[in-house]
């Protein structure tokens, strides 16, 4: 039966272009006062003034849901490290210490640190914890995550971890898009010898999860320490040429050339951003790549520098926003909070901070001509909010302010 929600005091609709939007577009959230939205069929039928949506045939039959708050589309975090087998508390103690991510890691903390407990982590038992997170992403109003490996680092566990994205998806209604990050880091049975350890996953890896689809994306860590440029643009055209497209996390912690040689190889996204100068983001515009910021990741860091959102915008490249969620350096699931940082630290407009969360989410996942916007023929994926202004997602931090959570039509959250 359709489902027609009224009582919607500002709805946000990114009705616009059938593609990421960049500069001003970001702005254009396509708001609407005293709406509705009508569903049927895990499908949008109508949304926009509520009268207008009242006429539409469906909407006398369909049973109502007063709400009584702000609707979007439900939030597409297009980059989560959400498959890890424990939080990374030690690294958290020497942080607060004063340790940076660099110490950590010459600690034997970061990356490297979580492969022990993931290698050991029974397929059921990870499916299981990363279906209870995914919960938690529902009931923050996130309709769709991106999923990385990265913390098996050998073909047993990356494949482990791919596979438990696959196994958890059927115990949660959040869809999640795999992706395959097994150059994160170059495990200890390598001893440092980055390009041996790259030629394995290249060898060994890569082509299995390609074969068995259990990857849409191929990422990689390309950052002093970790994977190289050069490495990094081989690597994923290698990937791209195997059907997985590229991801790339760049700009993390220095300029050090990953975004250009993330665009290089036709990356859908490059992602951190934090360390980019005119010529990286000239690349990205060029190629199309969208750049996405993942600011919560610079707050838990206790970072002083944010990645350039306003220089990235004014160049005409469109921006997503992600929570990064991952034991070591975002343990945060919640968009909201995203937003916040977003508009407080970045200089994002609540506008395109909203955008950069959903439609333009969806496109760095490259989806977002079924989600990421509420208009006719979308898949009906929302999130409702206890507000009487949508800005108010972005001012109000540091608590939940959803009400409720549909996914393909579906309440998801809360459970009832
Ligand atoms: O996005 N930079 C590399 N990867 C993650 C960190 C993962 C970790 O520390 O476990 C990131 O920040
Ligand atoms: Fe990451």
């Amino acid at each position: 039966m359709a489902i027609l929600f009224t009582g919607i005091k500002q709805l946000l609709t990114f009705a616009g272009d059938n593609g990421p939007r960049a500069g001003a577009a970001m702005r254009e959230a396509g708001l609407v006062k005293n709406a509705a939205v009508l569903v049927d069929g895990g499908r949008i039928e109508a949304a926009g003034p509520k009268a207008a949506v009242m006429r539409h045939r469906l909407a006398k039959k369909a049973r109502q849901v007063e709400v009584n708050g702000v609707c979007l589309p439900g939030f597409v975090d297009s980059h989560t490290h959400a498959v890890f087998a424990e939080p990374r508390l030690k690294d958290f103690s020497m942080r607060t210490a004063g340790a940076s991510y660099q110490d950590i890691k010459a600690a034997g903390g970061g990356i490297i640190s979580s492969i022990g407990a993931v290698r050991a982590q029974a397929p059921k038992a990870m499916a299981a914890q990363l279906a209870a997170r995914a919960a938690r992403f529902l009931e923050c109003g996130t309709t769709t995550i991106e999923v990385k490996s990265g913390y098996g680092l050998n073909l047993e566990s990356e494949i482990k971890m791919l596979k438990a994205v696959r196994e958890a998806q059927k115990y949660t209604p959040l869809e999640m898009l795999p992706t395959l990050l097994a150059a994160h880091s170059v495990p200890p049975e390598f001893k440092g010898d980055t390009q041996k350890y790259l030629d394995y996953v290249v060898a060994e890896i890569l082509p299995k999860a390609a074969a068995e689809k259990l990857a849409v994306f191929a990422d990689i860590f390309c950052e002093k320490g970790y994977f190289t440029p050069e490495q990094t643009t081989a690597y994923l055209k290698e990937a791209a040429r195997l059907g997985l497209k590229p991801k790339v996390h760049s700009e993390q912690l220095s300029n050090y050339g990953g975004t250009r040689a993330g665009a290089a190889a036709g990356a859908v996204s490059a992602d951190h951003a934090d360390y980019v100068y005119a010529e990286d983001i000239a690349a990205m515009r060029d190629a199309g790549t969208i750049a996405t910021l993942l600011p919560a990741s610079n707050f838990y860091l206790g970072l002083a520098k944010y990645p350039p959102a306003r220089e990235i915008i004014a160049e005409g490249v469109p921006v997503a926003l992600a929570t990064d969620f991952n034991p070591g350096t975002s343990p945060c699931w919640n968009m909201q909070f995203v937003l916040s940082v977003a508009c407080t630290h970045c200089g994002m407009t609540p506008e395109e901070a909203l955008c950069a969360a959903t439609i333009n989410g969806a496109w760095a996942l490259g989806i977002g001509d079924r989600v990421g916007s509420v208009t006719p023929g979308m898949q009906a994926d929302l999130a409702f909010f206890a507000a009487d202004d949508y800005r108010e997602l972005c001012y109000y931090f540091g608590a939940n302010q959803n009400l409720l959570t549909l996914k393909n039509g579906d309440v998801v959250y809360p459970k009832f």
